[in-house]
């Protein structure tokens, strides 16, 4: 199973159109590699996407994009002037199937998956790099906040989108 597009993408993919140019850029948890073809079409110099799921990186792959099964960082050996990631962000429902969780579910709490990233992130930047991500109120921006703040990053939130049951949050993130 591979996640379709859907808002949260959609608000990312806004983002890359400005920030892209001229960027070599790593897509982490690539999907249907919606934000890796934006960030190829928008003019970025380089690009590599990732993801856990071998069946996302055969797909993408497929459509002539850098591909590679990765666990977050785990396959990753260089660095990027942009990293973009829409993680899975939602706390554990037990009534979820295995497969969609591994999509949208972030951990027991939610933010586990983007706690992880955002730690790890630090040793993947270029001078000058920047995080873009999203997440929802469903996961604890307070948690994430910290987070940032204990692995002194800076961030602004760039957009703010109130669905039905979720407000999603769109974060750039730098380290200088
Ligand atoms: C919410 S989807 C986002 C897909 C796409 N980037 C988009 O914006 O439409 C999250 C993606 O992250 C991948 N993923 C989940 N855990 C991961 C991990 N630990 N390392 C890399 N990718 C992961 C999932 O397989 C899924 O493709």
């Amino acid at each position: 199973m591979i996640y379709e597009p859907d808002d949260d993408s959609f608000l990312l993919v806004k983002q890359i159109k400005k920030l892209a140019k001229g960027k070599k850029v790593l897509d982490m948890g690539t999907g249907f590699g919606i934000l890796a073809e934006t960030a190829l079409k928008s003019g970025a110099m380089d690009i590599l996407a990732v993801d856990i799921n071998k069946e996302v990186v055969s797909y993408v792959r497929s459509k002539g994009i850098k591909a590679k099964l990765s666990d977050l960082f785990s396959s990753v050996d260089e660095k990027f002037d942009l990293i973009v990631f829409n993680p899975p962000y939602l706390p554990e429902d037990e009534l979820e199937d295995e497969e969609t969780r591994r999509i949208t579910t972030g951990g027991k709490n939610g933010y586990e998956i983007l706690e992880k990233f955002i730690i790890d992130s630090k040793d993947y930047l270029n001078k000058n790099g920047k995080i873009l991500i999203v997440f929802s109120s469903l996961t604890d921006k307070n948690k994430i906040d910290e987070v940032l703040k204990e692995n002194k990053y800076k961030f602004e939130c760039l957009e703010k989108k109130k669905l039905f049951f979720e407000e999603l949050y769109v974060y750039l993130i730098s380290r200088d």
